[in-house]
């Protein structure tokens, strides 16, 4: 009787330990099923692995990188109208700096990795092409986005939905 109470505690307790731990592998899988890190998540994949220090606007690098869009971008994106990738002209307000540099230089990893990206390359069907950017071009580039945007507040400029299905 004695070892019978013995075992039994035993598998009780054996019980409780095997339970915790699968309640434990739950929680941490749970939020972040992508197997990503909370800054990937937010700022995406890729070269840029810390936040950004982003002061007013600056025009000197407004100016480069409308240049580098012009060259290397809209042959894909227009401003304000759904192109063979999305519309750029709220881009800044929708996607983090991070993940914007961080798509412009490593947008294969982005569209196979990334949740969000994964999304935008199923709704595109294009996969967006690696332009080769320098981390600094692709900072001009930024910059002239975050100009896009303000502009676009300025002007009241409608937002184009991204996704078809989506008003
Ligand atoms: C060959 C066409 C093509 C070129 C060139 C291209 N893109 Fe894209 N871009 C796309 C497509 C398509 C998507 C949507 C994701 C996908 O399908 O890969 C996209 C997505 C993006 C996104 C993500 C937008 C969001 O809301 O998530 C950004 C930012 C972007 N492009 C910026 C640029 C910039 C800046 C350049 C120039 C350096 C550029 N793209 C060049 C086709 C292109």
């Amino acid at each position: 009787m004695k070892i019978c109470r013995y075992f039994l505690t035993i598998l009780y307790v054996a019980l409780i330990i095997s339970c915790g731990n699968n309640n434990q592998n739950y929680e941490q899988k749970q939020p972040n099923p992508s197997g990503l890190s909370d800054f990937e998540l937010e700022n995406g994949i890729g070269p840029v692995k810390e936040k950004l220090a982003l002061g007013e606007i600056d025009p000197i690098l407004v100016q480069k990188g409308e240049e580098i869009f012009k060259a290397k971008c809209a042959a894909c994106h227009k401003l304000d109208e759904r192109f063979v990738g999305p519309a750029q002209r709220y881009t800044a307000e929708r996607r983090s700096p991070e993940y914007i540099m961080n798509m412009i230089l490593n947008p294969e990893e982005m569209t196979q990795k990334h949740p969000t990206g994964q999304k935008m390359l199923a709704e595109y069907l294009a996969p967006m092409t690696n332009m080769n950017l320098t981390k600094d071009e692709a900072r001009q580039v930024l910059e002239y986005l975050r100009l896009l945007t303000k502009e676009g507040h300025e002007k009241n400029i409608t937002p184009i939905p991204i996704f078809r299905n989506q008003n």
